[in-house]
Formats: C-alpha cells, sequence, structure tokens
C-alpha cells in the first residue's frame, strides 16, 4: 500500500485513499515508500492514539530528508520538549489544564467576546475588498481562515496584535517542514523562522516573569506563570516558554485549516449558508460534522516503543507510525455513508478530529467556538459569498494539517427574479 500523501490524489481529494484502505480491509498497512505503518480503521486509531505506553509522540521529526542547512538550524533549537511522553507529559499537561479552558462554558465566558470581535473585524475588512472592485475573487484563506485564529491566539495569549506578521512569518511552513515537503530554500527559511519564534517565545516569557514578580500580565502567558509560581518542580521558564510556542502554532495552522473546511463545506450549499446566518445550532452541528469529515488534521505520528501485535500483525519496535484518523473517521462500521456531509448525524461524539486519549486537543473548545462563530459572522455579512466558478480544490502537501491552498470566492449575481425582487404580476 502506498499512501502518495504529496500526490496529486490525496492533494485534491484525500478521502479516495482511506477509502481504498478501508475497502481492502488493510487496517494496518506498511508503505515501504514512506517506512511508515498506516494505521486506519475507527477502533486501532483511536486505541494507537490513547495508547501512550507502546505509542510514544515524536519529537521533531521531519518526513522528509532535510536539506543540511535547515537540518544545522533546528540543532539550535534548544526548546524543552512539553507535549512529550510519561511521565514529563503529566507535568506539562497539568499546567494546560490548570490554566486553558478545556469545557464549552468556560471558553464561552472567556473567549467568546474575543472571538467575535476578531471574526467580525476580519469578515468587515472581507467585505470592503469585495465592495472594492466590481468582481474580484477574494481568497477566504488569505483574507480570513490563516489571520483569524492567529489573531485570537494572540488575544487569548496576551501578545500584543501588532506582533501578528512577523509571527505569521515565523510560524508559516512550521507544518511543512515536519510533516510536508518543501524546497530546499523554503526548508531553511522555515527552520530560521522556527529559532526566530522560538527566540521571541523565550525572550517574551522571560521578560513577563520579571514583571510578574509586581504585577500579573493578563492572557495565558500570566495564568502559566502564576501556574508557575517561581517553582521549576511544577513547570521551568524555558518549559513555560515551549509551551507559549505550542499553544501559538497548534493554536494557529489546525483551526485555519478547520475554518476553511467549515467553510467550503458551507460555501458549497445555498440553503446551508442561508442557514448558518440565522441558525446557531445549525452553525455548530455544521462544524462538528466539519470536524468528522475532513478534519484539519486528518494524519498523527507515533512511534512503537516495542514490538507491538495490531490486529494480528506485527509492528517492530522504533517503527513509524500514521494514525489517518480521516480513515478513522470515515469507517463505514461507525458512521453510515461516511462521504456524505451530514450535519447532526449519529455518532458525531465518536469523531477522532481533536484526538483520543492523553493528547487530547486542550484547545477543542476554543476551536469550536471559532469556528462556529466564523460560519455565523461571515454567512450574516456576507449572505451572497459563493466559491469561484471553475473553483479547483487543492490542498497543501501534508501528511498531517489538510489546509487549502486557496479558497477563492465571489458574490453571487442576484437573480431578482428568484429572489422575488421584481414587483408581483397583477392578477388578472
Ligand atoms: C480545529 C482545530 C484543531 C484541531 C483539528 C486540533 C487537533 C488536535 C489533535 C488531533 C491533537 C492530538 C495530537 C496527538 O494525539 O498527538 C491535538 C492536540 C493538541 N492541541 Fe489541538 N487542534 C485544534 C485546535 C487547537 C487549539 C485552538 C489549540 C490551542 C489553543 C490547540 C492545542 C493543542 C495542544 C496543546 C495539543 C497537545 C495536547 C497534549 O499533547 O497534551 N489545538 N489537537
Amino acid at each position: 500500500m502506498h499512501l502518495e500523501p504529496f500526490g496529486d490524489i490525496y492533494g485534491t481529494d484525500p478521502a479516495a485513499v482511506w477509502r481504498r484502505l478501508l475497502d481492502s480491509g488493510e487496517h494496518v498497512a506498511y508503505d515501504d515508500e514512506l517506512d511508515l505503518w498506516l494505521i486506519a480503521g475507527h477502533d486501532l486509531a483511536r486505541s494507537v492514539l490513547a495508547d501512550t505506553r507502546r505509542f510514544s509522540v515524536p519529537a521533531l521529526t521531519p518526513m522528509q530528508q532535510l536539506h543540511p542547512r535547515a537540518a544545522k538550524t533546528l540543532t539550535q533549537l534548544d526548546a524543552p520538549p512539553v507535549i512529550a511522553d510519561p511521565p514529563l507529559h503529566a507535568r506539562t499537561r497539568a499546567a494546560l489544564i490548570a490554566v486553558f479552558a478545556t469545557t464549552s462554558t468556560r471558553a464561552e465566558q472567556l473567549w467568546a467576546d474575543v472571538v467575535r470581535r476578531r471574526a467580525e473585524q476580519l469578515a468587515d475588512h472581507l467585505a470592503h475588498q469585495v465592495a472594492a472592485t466590481p468582481w474580484p475573487d477574494v481568497d477566504l484563506v488569505e483574507l480570513f481562515c490563516s489571520r483569524f485564529p492567529l489573531y485570537v491566539m494572540l488575544d487569548v495569549l496576551g501578545i500584543p496584535a501588532d506582533d501578528m506578521s512577523r509571527i505569521a512569518a515565523w510560524a508559516d511552513n512550521f507544518t511543512a517542514l515536519t510533516c510536508g515537503r518543501l524546497d530546499d530554500d523554503d526548508q531553511i527559511s522555515a527552520a530560521n523562522g522556527l529559532l526566530a519564534l522560538w527566540d521571541f517565545c523565550r525572550d517574551l516569557v522571560v521578560l513577563r516573569a520579571g514583571i510578574h514578580r509586581n504585577w500579573q500580565p493578563h492572557g495565558l502567558i500570566g495564568d502559566l506563570l502564576s501556574y508557575r509560581d517561581g517553582d521549576d518542580h511544577r513547570l521551568t521558564l524555558p518549559e513555560t516558554s515551549a509551551l507559549v510556542l505550542t499553544l501559538l502554532v497548534a493554536g494557529w495552522e489546525s483551526t485555519a485549516a478547520a475554518v476553511g473546511h467549515a467553510l467550503e463545506h458551507g460555501l458549497r450549499d445555498r440553503d446551508r449558508w442561508a442557514q448558518l446566518a440565522v441558525d446557531e445550532h445549525y452553525a455548530a452541528v455544521h462544524t462538528e460534522e466539519t470536524l468528522r469529515h475532513s478534519p484539519a488534521i486528518d494524519g498523527q505520528l507515533r512511534i512503537t516503543t516495542t514490538d507491538v501485535d495490531l490486529d494480528g500483525t506485527l509492528i517492530p519496535a522504533g517503527s513509524r507510525c500514521l494514525v489517518l484518523i480521516g480513515a478513522a473517521n470515515h469507517d463505514p462500521r461507525v458512521f453510515d455513508q461516511p462521504a456524505t456531509f451530514q450535519p447532526g448525524r449519529a455518532r458525531l461524539s465518536q469523531q477522532l478530529g481533536f484526538g483520543a486519549g492523553a493528547h487530547y486537543c486542550v484547545g477543542a473548545a476554543l476551536a469550536r467556538i471559532e469556528i462556529t462563530t466564523a460560519l455565523s459572522v461571515l454567512a450574516r455579512r456576507l449572505p451572497d459569498l459563493t466559491l469561484a466558478a471553475g473553483y479547483d480544490r487543492r490542498f497543501r502537501p501534508s501528511v498531517s494539517v489538510r489546509q487549502h491552498t486557496a479558497l477563492p470566492a465571489t458574490i453571487a449575481v442576484r437573480c431578482p427574479v428568484a429572489h422575488g425582487t421584481l414587483p408581483p404580476v397583477a392578477q388578472p
């Protein structure tokens, strides 16, 4: 079995490849081109994600052979591991859970206003762009999807929005460096960007820690420093900086990708788009079905710590495994007619878009608010928005993050008859 994650099919319709795997019954398959074990099937994927004893979370392990200059730059990255295996993970995860709102009620209380304000600002900006010339195609990825979650993360962490452009430039291509395919120049620039972002996070945390002795800085950085309370046994200062870096990166690209998928599903159907403008419950179930049908992270890497017998197949110790979250979410044994986008479908709570077990996404509640709000705000502000004619879907090459390269949209021409804007015909 060859996944060919950088090929045309995976780059436009990864579900076709998941279907092939599931239909063949090969729920554990070895890809000899990638030297990677592919785990499909809902039950296996869930159990591997949750099995922290036999399946380790890899440190920064790029999928491709890096250019020597990019590899050398990465060796200078002295950020300590924080998303790691037990027992370290228990300590860093406790810090995240202590400061992060992980229930929907708490996340709404803390962040709904910030999220709405950013969504409305960007929607206004988008509306102006669309109005500026008669029939422009706007790229929703550039103008909305990728900016919105980054602004939100900066607000949540307590980082000034003035820093947005340089942070975006540094963090761009981070996941492409580890999970995608970049040419030599882009690899070198992505590695430099990552190093610059790490320096920024480290300096910022050290600065805030100095201030923190007399006054608590706002946002999650202040909350993490309060949690640390100067005690290295709880959390060291470099670990605090590494958590800030992780939250910035994890909270940005995956949410940007998810907003793109949710918008595409909404814009493909005029009735859905109209309903999103008026029905918040629908926006929530639309979001949930997007997370199942088109997971923003559809593959997650693990490395076996020991020989593992998985569903009758022996995976040797030290093997790289790709848990295909997308295939799990399309397993027909769990989800009826999995290829159909069906908001409100049965067993939706079993979708694995946010992972499972000890590494379950801490940002899930925030991400749900972001996606739902983005849909409602854009559908209300731009009711006539539609995908550009001849739109051809394509994703950035990656084994993990499924992000549109672009999402060109325009304003639909209103048909006066269909919309009933002509005066009624006089009755005889
Ligand atoms: C729709 C958007 C998002 C998706 C699809 C997503 C998906 C995931 C997945 C699949 C995992 C599990 C990784 C694994 O098992 O190794 C994860 C973990 C994580 N996510 Fe998210 N995520 C999203 C948004 C966010 C946001 C907004 C934040 C933070 C602000 C965040 C922070 C994290 C962190 C820190 C972890 C690691 C947790 C741990 O290992 O203890 N994510 N996410």
